[in-house]
């Protein structure tokens, strides 16, 4: 305020020219300088205040996002404009939560975040911010603007290949940036938090089916940027008041029923990519064949075995879980288990992909699949779409609808 009065201070400036104009025929220098020096000290203090108003919480405009309101669960999505954050958001505006997705847009799409948008136009519904988690400053600006209640934190780089090649990556994007996140929400005393991690954080465990039980020991940097960041949150809660509920699944396949959302990762990602895109980019002939890697595994076919489970089934137990958070509660999760994707895939887009058998990638395992009875129990979740070739043909068919992904993949 103090320096609204020195910007007022201009007119006086203007009055003694005037007078000056009056009396005296020549530029007195001292006057000159004394007159630059002002006009220079006012610019100066102008350009302080916008930035003191631009930097201030405070004199923001508060907004619906910005006060908590009694009735409403204002809940921040992180990597909301991916695949699984854009489906959970439908999903929470859906059950009139309040939602603000953060997400860099790294790897997802604004495309889907303008799908929300217009199905939520309403004031107060959906927010997007477009900010970077591994940049602290822009974090504790965001939770100091905003009243959240609930954090579902879903972004992250998530590709196993891609972490072996590039592991210091995952270790800051998923790690580092998760201990940013829980910093900000305890300062801010937001007390749920439902962090999505993956099985591979139990690595290639002895004993099938992996229950919440299993030892965790990761083999892959992925898996270990993810257990660390889950070690990092249970230290926090084991002296602090915040409800956590951690849930580790596996191969995320289908799309929303209605065909409003899909996946649509990066064309660049392809190599490292998941197989449920590798399936659909094989159908459509985008690339040659589908690549399976390994054959030589101790399993019934020599290929690996994994879990899949349905992106509706998941945002449902993601829900649950946000509904289930009871401050000073902490509970990890698995998902459910299915195999023989390539044939379901071929099924499901009636297309006879091509299969080239290649070596073992780096940092796989040979079978994995978990047992869900903890979930189903605690959480009264069971999964209701998880059918492998319906949850192929569901995302299919957004696939066939869109050639080109959301169209708009970038910042
Ligand atoms: N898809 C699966 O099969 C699967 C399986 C197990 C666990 N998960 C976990 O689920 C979560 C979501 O995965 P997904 O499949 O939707 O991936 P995705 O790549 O589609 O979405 C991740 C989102 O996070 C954003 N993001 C990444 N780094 C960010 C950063 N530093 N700041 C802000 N935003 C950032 C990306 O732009 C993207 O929108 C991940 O945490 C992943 O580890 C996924």
């Amino acid at each position: 305020m103090l320096s609204f009065n020195r910007i007022r201070a201009q007119p006086r400036g203007n009055r003694s020219m005037s007078l000056g104009g009056g009396g005296m025929e020549y530029a007195d220098p001292k006057k000159k300088n004394n007159f630059c020096g002002k006009i220079l000290m006012v610019s100066t203090l102008t350009a302080l205040c916008i930035l003191m108003l631009r930097h201030s919480p405070t004199l923001n405009t508060p907004t619906q996002f910005s006060s908590h309101e009694p009735g409403v669960t204002h809940v921040l999505v992180t990597g909301g404009a991916g695949f699984i954050g854009s489906h959970a958001a439908l999903r929470l505006l859906k059950d009139f939560y309040r939602v603000t997705i953060v997400d860099n847009l790294s790897r997802g799409n604004l495309g889907a975040i303008r799908v929300l948008q217009q199905l939520f136009p309403e004031p107060g519904r959906l927010q997007f911010i477009y900010a970077d988690l591994g940049d602290a400053k822009s974090v504790r600006k965001i939770f100091s603007e905003n009243a959240f209640d609930a954090v579902m934190h879903f972004a992250a780089v998530a590709y196993v290949g891609e972490s072996t090649l590039d592991p210091l990556k995952y270790y800051h994007n998923i790690t580092s940036n998760t201990l940013v996140v829980l910093e900000a929400m305890a300062a801010h005393r937001v007390k749920t938090l439902i962090y999505s991690s993956t099985c591979a954080t139990y690595g290639e465990p002895d004993k099938m089916p992996i229950t919440e039980e299993t030892p965790q020991v990761p083999i892959n940097p992925y898996g270990k940027a993810k257990k660390m960041a889950e070690d990092i949150i249970l230290d926090f809660h084991k002296n602090s008041d915040m409800a956590v509920m951690i849930l580790r699944y596996f191969n995320v396949i289908g799309s929303d029923p209605e065909g409003r959302l899909g996946e649509a990762p990066r064309p660049e990602l392809r190599e490292h990519g998941r197989i449920s895109g590798a399936c659909f980019d094989a159908a459509r002939g985008i690339i040659p064949g589908l690549k399976v890697r390994g054959t030589d595994y101790k399993t019934s076919d020599g290929t690996c075995i994994r879990d899949y489970i349905d992106v509706t089934d998941l945002v449902d137990a993601h829900v649950k879980a946000l509904e289930k958070a009871k401050p000073g509660h902490f509970r990890p999760f698995s998902g459910s288990s299915v195999n023989e994707f390539v044939a379901a895939c071929k099924k499901a887009t009636g297309v006879p992909i091509k299969v080239n058998f290649l070596p073992r990638r780096p940092g796989d395992y040979a079978e994995v699949y978990s047992d869900p009875s903890k979930i189903r129990n605690e959480l009264n979740w069971t999964a209701m779409h998880t059918n492998l070739e319906e949850s192929l043909q569901v995302a299919w068919r957004w696939q066939k609808a869109h050639q080109n992904g959301y169209g708009l993949m970038s910042a």
